[in-house]
């Protein structure tokens, strides 16, 4: 009971109109228990400070950072950058048959009305723009990289992909990294067609 007492007076007369030092309530506003929590050491972001010049506490990630689950794509639209592709980029899934069937499926969407359903580049869109679409097991026809379309590298397929080429339009909106590559595995197979 006396704590009860004790307690309440407490309550009451931190309701005063005078501050603690008896002078009428003017200007002392309370005091702070734990002011690190209002007013925090740290800065907030972007909050004038002396530690970087542009004020950017929310920093920049380390150059050359990759972001999780993306594949770094460093090759530009042009004839270079297609055949360095080719000698660089390496396939990073197994050609194991969960990937193949996966990539025949998205073959299935994405080119084979074009290419065709076994990639004999005949395929159900006859219109006169897609008329010299080639072969993948073709081995005569000389194509950008000097070889054949069934000599075209993993790397060459991903950019052709990627970025299209001519009448192809890119399909990297479409398809994501992972997707071309498994893509890529059933190409590989559809190279190999013997005629
Ligand atoms: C709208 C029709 C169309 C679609 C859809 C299409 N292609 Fe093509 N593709 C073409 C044409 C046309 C060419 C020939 C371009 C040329 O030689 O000028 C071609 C060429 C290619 C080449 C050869 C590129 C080179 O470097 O010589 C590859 C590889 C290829 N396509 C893969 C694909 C894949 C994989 C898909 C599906 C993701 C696809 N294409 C979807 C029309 C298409």
């Amino acid at each position: 009971m006396k704590y009860i007492v004790v307690f309440l007076m407490i309550i009451i007369s931190s309701c005063g109109d005078s501050s603690s030092d008896g002078k009428p309530f003017t200007k002392h506003p309370g005091y702070e228990y734990m002011p690190n929590m209002y007013r925090s050491p740290s800065y907030e972001t972007y909050s004038e400070n002396s530690l970087f010049s542009n004020n950017s506490t929310a920093r920049e990630p380390v150059v050359g950072t990759v972001a999780r689950g993306t594949f770094p794509f460093q090759y530009e639209n042009t004839l270079e950058d297609y055949l360095r592709a080719g000698n660089e980029l390496m396939n990073p899934l197994s050609s194991n048959e969960k990937n193949i069937e996966e990539g025949e499926a998205l073959y299935g969407m994405f080119c084979a009305h074009c290419h065709g359903k076994n990639g004999n580049g005949k395929g159900s869109i006859t219109h006169p723009v897609y008329g010299a679409i080639p072969a993948y097991n073709d081995r005569v026809q000389i194509r950008r990289t000097g070889t054949t379309m069934s000599e075209l590298k993993d790397g060459n397929l991903y950019h052709a992909i990627t970025y299209g080429l001519n009448a192809m339009g890119p399909h990297a909106s479409q398809v994501t990294p992972e997707e071309r590559w498994k893509i890529i595995c059933y190409i590989n197979e559809l190279q190999t067609i013997e005629d």
